[in-house]
């Protein structure tokens, strides 16, 4: 069975160039490794995608979170299939997200958030997640420089530090297995700290290759 591995963090604290860093790095190795995204990350979840972040659509919280919940749960059902099939499944946003978005920064609460997302994934918890953060205003900052915001991004400053405060809880409860990245080293660093994770997770016969 392959491992599968969650990068999350709230908006702005660098996710997309570090996935662009793991990859290259993974490239380089004999893994087998499949990638997904949230939203999205299957045809019917780019659909879901597109709902999500149109600026025009408006949508109640607890539809929004089921709607992620929904993404979820057709990403799950493959998620199941690639585990047999990859070495490691890397995920950009997964529950996690849920749970800080939309539980705490739209204020569902993250039991309730919990309870939907258990129904699509049955229990099943990610093996590690890698949380990057960041000082708050420095990632609204980062955010800002972005010329066209989607629906998601453009929510109010207070939205945003919730999500952060989110995430900093469910580290704190000890129930995820998460690692905290700081995103405000260079990106070597952060990327040299998560391939360190990483290679933790990757099967004994490719540990060469990786560290
Ligand atoms: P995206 O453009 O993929 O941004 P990012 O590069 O920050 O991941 O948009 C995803 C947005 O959706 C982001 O603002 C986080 C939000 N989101 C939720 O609110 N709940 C969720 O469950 C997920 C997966 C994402």
């Amino acid at each position: 069975m392959g491992c599968f591995i969650v990068l999350e963090g709230p908006d702005g604290t660098g996710k997309s160039t570090l996935l662009r860093g793991i990859q290259r790095e993974l490239e380089q190795t004999n893994l087998k490794v499949k990638y997904f995204r949230e939203p999205g990350g299957c045809r019917l979840g780019e659909k879901i995608r597109a709902l999500l972040l149109d600026p025009e659509l408006e949508m109640a919280p607890a539809t929004e979170a089921l709607l992620f919940a929904a993404n979820r749960s057709e990403n799950y059902a493959q998620l199941k299939k690639d585990l047999r099939d990859y070495d490691l499944v890397i995920a950009d946003r997964f529950l996690l997200s849920s749970l800080a978005y939309q539980g705490e920064g739209l204020g569902l609460g993250m039991d309730r958030v919990l309870q939907i997302n258990d129904f699509a994934l049955q229990g099943y918890r990610p093996d590690m997640h890698l949380l990057l953060l960041l000082d708050v205003e420095e990632g609204l900052k980062r955010k800002k420089k972005q010329k066209v915001l989607d629906r998601l991004e453009r929510r109010k400053e207070e939205f945003h530090r919730k999500v952060t405060e989110g995430y900093l809880k469910l580290e704190k409860s000890g129930k995820y297995n998460i690692e905290i990245i700081d995103a405000g080293r260079a990106p070597e660093e952060i990327l040299d700290h998560c391939m360190k994770v990483i290679g933790r997770f990757i099967p004994a016969n490719h540990e060469e290759e990786i560290l």
